[in-house]
């Protein structure tokens, strides 16, 4: 990755705006404007030509930003992250006489950004796209490393495309209007790079709270900015996931089988899959005995479950299926130590036992 040094936006009053970074990956540069109003959205996209796309919640808590605009609507929600709608998306953008020429931006969450990057690189060959998440889980996460996609059936992100947005702008203040199990579903996934990545993060989460973040702006900035750069270190190196990416996956093997078998909140979901791993992280890789219930409590502490029941046979008839399986195993992500996910390669039998010791724990 390569941040090159800052550069200044301007307004045309030669107001100082916001600091540009550049992240290269190897398919694409991307510029991040971080900690930057959505304001200066017509400075980035110069030939002003933008399509927005957003969702019913977004379009009513943050009317401004549409206003005059070509705007696209999903209704809010994973029901909407299907192959119909990039095709109503389309033929709608055909009909706002949309060109190459023409950015799309997505404003919303994970789930408006999956569908923005996918719809961006199918019409027309491929157009210029942005992101601006509004939600922490898609500052965090979604909206950064170019991965989009929609579901089938019960099958997650099956069907899409990695390529890069051209930009992504993230502007803290849309957060005022995020509903607080939204912050807690955000918060599973910083919570995910302290395990992975970051031990300093475990210990400055273990001692603050979501309250904490939602009213200091400076934390919350260094907080969206830290897991930002994890994700993006991360994605630099190995974009296709190969090899690191796959650590990004912690806590989502199971995680993403239990959303779909209950229908949770993304984030309440790798919650739950964070805490197996952890469980299974004792016995295959010397994890700290301790370690999973400060996990579970750390959870608790950002208003995440660190457990649920769940019925192991439909789990594990979903993992069976899951794309990132090999014929005999699936490479799972587990912890040596806090801050540090392994790869460790574990058999469809494994990973059936842990998940029975789940299911009789809770
Ligand atoms: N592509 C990736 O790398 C990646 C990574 C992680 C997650 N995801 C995907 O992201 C999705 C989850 O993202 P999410 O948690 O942001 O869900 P989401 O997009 O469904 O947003 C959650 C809810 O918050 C509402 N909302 C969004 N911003 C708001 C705001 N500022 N004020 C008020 N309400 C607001 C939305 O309308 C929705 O109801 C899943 O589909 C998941 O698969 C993708």
């Amino acid at each position: 990755m390569q941040n090159k040094s800052p550069s200044l936006i301007t307004n045309s009053n030669g107001v100082h705006l916001s600091h540009m970074q550049q992240v290269r990956f190897s398919s694409a540069i991307v510029d991040y404007y971080y900690n930057s109003p959505v304001s200066i959205l017509p400075q980035i996209c110069t030939n002003d030509n933008i399509v927005f796309i957003t969702d019913s919640n977004v379009a009513a808590a943050h009317p401004g930003i549409f206003e005059g605009r070509t705007t696209l609507l999903i209704q809010a929600g994973e029901e909407s992250k299907t192959l119909e709608t990039i095709e109503r998306l389309c033929n709608e953008l055909l009909e706002a006489q949309a060109t190459r020429q023409t950015w799309i931006v997505g404003v919303g969450g994970g789930v408006v950004s999956d569908i923005t990057g996918f719809v961006a690189a199918v019409y027309m060959r491929g157009v210029k796209c942005g992101f601006v998440p509004t939600t922490l889980l898609a500052m965090v996460d979604a909206a950064i490393g170019g991965k989009n996609g929609v579901n089938t059936g019960p099958h997650k992100n099956i069907i899409g495309t990695i390529r890069q947005p051209d930009f992504i702008l993230f502007d803290p203040t849309l957060l005022s209007s995020l509903p607080d199990v939204e912050w807690s579903n955000g918060f599973a996934e910083v919570i995910k790079y302290a395990c992975i990545f970051d031990k300093e993060l475990f210990t400055e989460l273990t001692a603050n709270d979501i309250s904490y973040y939602q009213k200091n702006a400076a934390a919350l900035n260094g907080l969206i900015t830290r897991c930002a750069n994890l994700k993006n270190k991360t994605v630099a190196e190995d974009e296709h996931e190969k090899g690191i990416r796959k650590l990004l996956n912690f806590g989502h093997t199971a995680g993403h089988a239990i959303e779909t078998t209950y229908s949770l909140p993304h984030g309440v979901a790798v919650s739950i899959g964070m805490v197996i791993a952890a469980a299974m992280s004792v016995e295959k890789c010397g994890l700290p005995h301790d370690l999973p219930a400060r996990l579970r409590d750390l959870l608790r502490r950002y208003g995440l479950p660190a457990t649920h029941a769940i019925d192991t046979g439909k789990i594990m008839s979903l993992l069976r299926a899951d794309k990132k399986r090999n014929k005999e195993y699936i490479d799972y992500i587990l912890l040596e130590q806090i801050g540090k996910g392994v790869i460790c390669p574990l058999t469809f039998p494994e990973i059936e036992s842990a998940l029975k010791r789940h299911e009789s724990n809770s």
